[in-house]
């Protein structure tokens, strides 16, 4: 098969909308050729080995796995990260988090520590944009950390330490400026979780008990022991948990309780600082 036709075959299978990019990328993934070669030379036949990938590929995204696994990828603020079905899949909202915890800290160098870490997302784009910063980034799943760490090495950026824990449970007591968490919050009978890609993601980066605010609970609970005075605790959550994460953050004492819109505009970040 030429190029032209392995797309051609790719876009009647893929049918939706962003067909013809996905069979772009998908090919450029089989063939390791740049999206510029597979243009110049439309007419050129691929090796058998080439073709067959591809249309496993292919196969695989008709029936519903996510783009980000079959590249191996996911761009989150402007870093390339590598995922596969031990992670989360970065999301948009989740950059929301980051510009929130950037914009409310101040100039001094600041320990901060990301509980619930994936793919290292929300870690690595703190670190890489604030390089005086110590991030301690920390998931109870030793896939995901290595999934994480990987992408640390790839990346080159020095100010992240990883570790295996179930929230705080294996740091020593210290203090952190910020604490940052996007945990799960999914209710497990949730419908959501039968649509697109969420259907391949682990079910342990997805639900939490209690409506889904289980986890929650427990970082607000837990976080007033590892946090200095006057440092803050950011979380995402669902668009209809901010009142119940604010109510929570206000019985525990903390100060300043504000949730946040995402661009859909639905509450999805809630932070609060320790007195
Ligand atoms: C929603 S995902 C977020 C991943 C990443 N921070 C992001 O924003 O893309 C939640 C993460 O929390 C981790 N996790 C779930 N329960 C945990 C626990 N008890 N202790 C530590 N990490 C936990 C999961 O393994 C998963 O990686």
């Amino acid at each position: 098969m030429t190029i032209t036709e392995c797309i051609r075959w790719a876009k009647a299978l893929l049918v939706a909308e962003g067909a013809n990019l996905e069979a772009y990328l998908l090919l450029e993934q089989a063939s390791g050729m740049a999206r510029t070669t597979l243009y110049a030379w439309p007419e050129r036949s691929l090796e058998a080995s080439v073709i067959q990938q591809f249309q496993t590929l292919v196969q695989e995204r008709r029936d519903g796995a996510p783009i980000a696994y079959l590249l191996g990828r996911r761009e989150f603020y402007g870093l390339e990260l590598g995922v596969d079905k031990r992670v989360l899949i970065p999301r948009p909202e989740t950059e929301l988090l980051v510009d929130l915890v950037l914009e409310y800290a101040d100039d001094r160098p600041l320990r901060v520590v990301d509980l619930g870490t994936g793919s290292g997302a929300i870690a690595l784009a703190l670190a890489a944009q604030r390089p005086t910063w110590s991030v301690t980034a920390l998931d109870q799943s030793e896939g995901a950390l290595a999934v994480a760490r990987a992408n640390q090495a790839r990346l080159g950026i020095g100010n992240v330490e990883f570790c295996c824990s179930d929230w705080f449970s294996a740091l020593p007591l210290q203090s952190f400026d910020i604490i940052v968490s996007n945990p799960p919050y999914v209710e497990s009978d949730s419908p959501y979780l039968q649509e697109g890609d969420v259907r391949f993601e682990p079910l342990s980066a997805l639900v939490a008990d209690n409506q889904g605010l289980a986890d929650l609970f427990a970082i607000i609970d837990a976080a007033p022991r590892y946090l200095a005075p006057k440092g803050w605790l950011w979380l995402e959550h669902g668009y209809t948990q901010g009142h119940s994460v604010r109510q929570r953050l206000l019985e525990c004492g903390y100060q300043q309780a504000q949730t946040q819109r995402d661009l859909q505009g639905l509450d999805r970040v809630t932070g609060a600082q320790w007195p």
